[in-house]
């Protein structure tokens, strides 16, 4: 079961009433670049980002950040994956952080790997605090953004958003995956406009990185990745 109760491999593939790239996409994305957010930061989000920046001040060495990891199945992956790094998840939900520790160690088998913190703070401020306190981001990781389909929705899509100028400045190289291919086309024509490039492929670990992947996989649809080097 997924947590919101719906039985794995019975996800829909995603309908949108749009054609193709979002008709005002480059006027949005060209508009955040010149005005950046100067949106005053919440309180929580800010505690929340000293406490992680204590850590990455104390590791001194590469960061990994996996925004929208709702319950941390691909951070503790990565940190197992990547033991020379300190791995750092990003969700806005306290019920999907919170979730339980032991069950998770025990499916993604990362007993005693510690290299990785979980951190639940709203990543439309959490991505200005870091690119501000200039993280050394190696990659960066978006599995699985809400897709927001409708057209009416552009903005709520990251590439849309007000803080794309910071998304798009973290990490050497940006890994975003979803079952909705021209989310990722919308998110690599952005990049391009901001001076990034990266190509699409299609998902073929044997391994789901995330529980998300693994219900659209269970469902027989395709996932894509889209790499920004
Ligand atoms: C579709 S889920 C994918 C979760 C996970 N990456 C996976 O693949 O299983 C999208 C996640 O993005 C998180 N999210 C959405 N907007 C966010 C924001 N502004 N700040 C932090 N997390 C956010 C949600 O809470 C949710 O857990």
């Amino acid at each position: 079961m997924t947590d919101n109760n719906k039985p794995l491999g019975d996800s829909k593939a995603i309908v949108t009433n749009q054609p193709g790239i979002h008709e005002k996409l480059a006027e949005i994305v060209q508009k955040h670049l010149t005005h950046p957010s100067k949106k005053p930061f919440q309180a929580h989000t800010l505690e929340a980002f000293e406490l992680a920046n204590s850590r990455v001040l104390a590791h001194q060495g590469e960061v990994i950040l996996d925004s929208c990891c709702g319950v941390g199945q691909s951070t503790r992956l990565l940190a197992k994956q990547n033991p020379q790094a300190l791995v750092i998840g990003v969700d806005k939900s306290a019920h999907r952080i919170e979730r339980n520790d032991e069950e998770l160690t025990a499916t993604t088998n990362t007993h005693g790997i510690d290299n990785f913190m979980l951190v639940r703070a709203d990543l439309n401020d959490f991505y200005r605090l870091v690119k501000q306190a200039k993280w050394p981001v190696s990659q960066h990781y978006i599995l699985y953004p809400n897709p927001w389909p409708k057209a009416k929705h552009i903005q709520r899509r990251w590439h849309g958003s007000a803080v794309f100028p910071e998304i798009i400045a973290i990490g050497k190289e940006i890994v975003l995956r979803s079952n909705w291919r021209l989310y990722l086309e919308e998110f690599q024509f952005s990049a391009e406009i901001s001076g990034r490039s990266g190509i699409i492929s299609q998902v073929k670990d044997n391994q789901p990185l995330t529980p998300f992947e693994a219900k659209y996989q269970l469902s027989g649809q395709v996932c894509w990745q889209l790499t920004i080097k």
